[in-house]
């Protein structure tokens, strides 16, 4: 059966509440406290918060004790082959952008302990409370970068990456926001260059005008491909699902998620780059989503 079209699903979350707030090389950079000056935000797709209250005497100690190991560089030349990058053979690598605490990554990591998994969090908060949880678990097959994915998208080798998960990314639900959020067409290049071919993006959240938006944005493109083929597929989680700490916040408050996942096609199914482009500028955000 063929998937749903976008307005479909457009449809079926019409009556929810429109509301939500909104041995490779491993760095020796020491994590950034409080009291030391972050660069100058350089563009990319980060647009929130870094830094918050004060570290608490043991997520700092945890940061000082497990980073160094853990913590990817993209200053550093980028590796050859991303399988490199943990100290064990993995059979699959799978990254999520935005982990917040690390709870979904962690539960992955541990469930699946052949593979490896590259967690990415730019809120030194959220992030320090991870790598807490992943000293306390002792997992080996994590790896973690701790500022805006963009660079680190950048810096890891083509087609390498087995699944790339956006999980509950900040929502910007504001209109003269939406061009902040992590879905663009850049960040498509960007993913669909990491992804093996038939790898999977997958994307969550409870906010409908974002997940039109994504379909919009993915349709746009032209190079992933929307799995769904009936509304559970979207309605459902992903089987094994850990959920997320948004997710259980949103579900409390009544909010339905939805859960999209886009395979890259193997390379010959392909549109042409030219094509692509085309299609692109012509669908670009804001013009195609309600
Ligand atoms: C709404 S929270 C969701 C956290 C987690 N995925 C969950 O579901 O509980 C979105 C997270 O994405 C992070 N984020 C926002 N922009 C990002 C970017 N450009 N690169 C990496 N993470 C980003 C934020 O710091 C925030 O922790």
């Amino acid at each position: 059966m063929r998937a749903p079209r976008r307005t479909a699903i457009s449809a079926a979350i019409r009556s929810r509440t429109a509301a939500s707030p909104g041995s490779g090389p491993i760095s020796s950079t020491p994590f950034r406290t409080r009291s030391e000056p972050l660069p100058e935000r350089r563009a990319g797709a980060f647009f929130g918060r870094r830094v918050g209250k004060p570290l608490k005497p043991s997520q700092q100690a945890a940061l000082t004790r497990h980073l160094p190991g853990l913590r990817l560089d993209p200053q550093t030349p980028p590796p050859v082959r991303a399988a490199a990058l943990f100290p064990r053979p993995v059979e699959r690598i799978q990254l999520e952008i935005g982990t917040g605490g690390g709870e979904h990554l962690l539960a992955c990591a541990a469930a699946d302990p052949g593979a490896g998994f590259i967690g990415v969090e730019p809120f030194v908060a959220a992030f320090a409370k991870g790598v807490q949880a992943l000293g306390e678990a002792g997992l080996t097959n994590v790896r973690l970068y701790d500022d805006d994915a963009v660079p680190l998208l950048d810096w890891l080798p083509p087609g390498q990456i087995a699944e790339v998960d956006l999980l509950y990314p900040d929502p910007w639900p504001k209109r003269r926001h939406w061009k902040r959020r992590f879905v663009n067409p850049d960040n498509l290049d960007r993913i669909c260059r990491l992804l093996v071919p038939g790898g999977l993006f997958r994307f969550a959240s409870d906010l409908p005008s974002y997940v039109d938006w994504t379909l919009a944005t993915v349709e746009a493109h032209g190079v992933l491909a929307w799995t769904a083929e009936t509304a559970d597929d979207w309605r459902r989680p992903w089987p094994g699902w850990p959920g997320t700490r948004y997710e259980a916040k949103a579900l409390a408050a009544g909010r339905r998620p939805t859960y999209l996942t886009f395979r890259l096609p193997a390379q010959d199914d392909r549109p042409a780059q030219d094509d692509r482009k085309d299609r692109a500028e012509g669908g670009r955000p804001g013009g195609t989503t309600r």
